[in-house]
């Protein structure tokens, strides 16, 4: 089944230029569709218009209905299957049977929904959705609280389904699940056939073109150019020192070249403004870590945390070295987040056995998963203690665009909220950083972009992250939660 979109315009006021003009495309129902774009170029917004959320130009036609992933649930205390059914009827069977295939546990839809860890939350959402099969699925952005494993097990759920449309930023998870590819580049959308892999070569290939091709125009423009000078020059001098017809003839000659040689330096020039306009630049991004003399920054003894009578994790010990970075792994519910909460706040609303060896001096930056920014950027800059010019340094680095700065930050794409909580930490003097998945909701080319800081500065540095490429680049030292 086609879904159609016939000259699409949407703008929002507070950006400088339409988010889309003049979109033009038929899609398939049938294709396994990844949608992918640096953040806030659209990608959310464009499934909302799908969804008929905002008013837009132009039209879109589709005989298929649409349903988007994350649902909003009204009351996420309930009971999952009744918070769930309350905002999309759903056959208990059905539910169970789609539960079933995520491996999830049987009584699983009892729980409140918002006692689930994130990775759970996003599985039970899913397959609510599922349970529709008339419906075309959008997903935006599944992937972000599943570990490798839920990854893993998301790619295997998804190949046994029909079409649909993805948005990741996880690249080899794009390249299991997709066959078709919507990419919003700078300047345009691009549709091809392919995975992401092959989108990213084809693009690599055309920004290679381009950048050589911008080179050559520039130096022939600079031959031309001085060319048609030379031969104005010439023309002038030899025109007005002589009144021999025969010299004036030639000199207007010779004048009449030089304007033909300026026409064909316009027309390069104007095939040359033509090109770059869909390559992506990239710098580098700058953190302020302190060093002090205190080594180990970090001492861990049989550590644990626990809930009731139940541990999350069997004791952990490890020291932490300045300039060293700390991967902390485990599975989704392990507690992760909860120990880099306390070794931040050195408090716990449950019980804490071993021992924390942590200085009281010791500055810590972090970076949490689940945050809730409010307003302008300056204001929270200034609440935060930041340095303002610094801050919108690295949102810049990290490709926000100007006029973005202008959006209150709870208007702002998930990606670029994650990029003011990011440059936030970046911006904080600290001994000791902790970040929860610093790589959720940000683009592929922020993910470089890290890795490559963190090379520089090596910041002693304490984190969770699921990506095993990222891990396996950035983290000089492992430790497993294990249940
Ligand atoms: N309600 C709003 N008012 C003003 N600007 C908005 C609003 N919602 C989104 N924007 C802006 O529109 C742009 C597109 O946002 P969108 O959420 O569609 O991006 P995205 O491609 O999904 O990004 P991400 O990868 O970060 O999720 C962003 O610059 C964002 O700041
Ligand atoms: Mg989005």
């Amino acid at each position: 089944m086609p879904i159609t979109l016939k000259d699409v315009q949407f703008s929002f006021d507070e950006l400088e230029k339409p988010l889309f003009e003049q979109v033009n495309l038929v899609l398939d129902t049938q294709w396994r569709l990844g949608l992918v774009g640096r953040n806030g170029r659209g990608k959310t917004t464009l499934l909302k218009l799908l969804m008929n959320d905002y008013a837009y130009s132009g039209t879109i036609s589709s005989t298929t209905a649409f349903r988007y992933f994350p649902q909003k649930l009204l009351h996420p205390d309930w009971p999952v299957y009744t918070a769930i059914d309350e905002v999309m009827p759903i056959e208990q069977w059905k539910f169970e049977r789609e539960c079933q295939l995520l491996q999830l546990e049987k009584d699983i839809i009892w729980q409140p929904f918002e006692q689930l860890s994130g990775g759970e939350q996003t599985k039970v959402l899913l397959a609510a959705l599922f349970c529709d099969e008339a419906s075309y699925i959008l997903l935006d952005e599944p992937t972000n609280h599943l570990d490798a494993q839920g990854r893993a097990l998301l790619a295997t759920y998804l190949k046994t389904k029909k079409g649909y449309l993805i948005v990741s930023h996880d690249r080899h998870f794009l390249d299991e699940v997709i066959d078709h590819v919507l990419a919003i580049e700078r300047s345009q959308l691009v549709l091809y056939k392919g995975n992401f892999s092959t989108y990213r070569q084809q693009k690599a290939h055309q920004d290679h073109y381009e950048l050589a091709q911008n080179e050559r125009l520039k130096a022939e423009i600079h031959r031309l150019d001085r060319t048609a000078k030379e031969k104005a020059q010439w023309a002038a001098s030899k025109e007005a020192s002589s009144h021999d017809a025969q010299v004036r003839a030639d000199a207007a000659r010779m004048m009449k070249r030089s304007k033909a040689i300026e026409k064909r330096v316009a027309a390069q020039v104007t095939e040359k403004t033509k090109l770059l306009h869909n390559i992506e630049s990239v710098s580098d991004l700058t953190m302020n870590c302190l060093v002090r003399h205190r080594n180990p920054v970090l001492r861990v003894k049989n550590l644990t945390l626990s809930y009731g009578d139940v541990s999350l994790f069997q004791p952990i010990s490890f020291e932490l070295y300045q300039g060293e970075q700390l991967a902390i792994t485990g599975a989704n519910g392990s507690g992760k987040t909860a120990l880099l909460a306390y070794l931040f706040t050195k408090k716990s609303d449950g019980e804490v056995t071993g021992e924390v060896l942590i200085s009281p001096q010791l500055t810590m930056s972090m970076v949490k998963q689940q945050y809730e920014y409010v307003g302008t950027l300056k204001a929270f800059a200034a609440e935060q203690k930041i340095d303002y010019t610094h801050f919108l340094t690295n949102l810049r680095v990290l490709g926000m665009e100007r006029d973005v700065f202008n959006v209150p930050i709870e208007r702002m794409s998930a990606g670029q909220k994650k990029k003011v909580a990011f440059a936030k930490s970046l911006g904080q003097p600290a001994e000791l950083y902790l970040w929860d998945e610093p790589l959720n909701y940000l683009d592929i080319w922020n993910q470089q972009q890290i890795e490559k800081m963190l090379r520089h500065y090596k910041p002693t540095l304490l984190f969770v992250e699921h990506d095993p490429q990222f891990i396996d680049s950035v983290a000089t030292k492992i430790v497993e939660l294990k249940r």
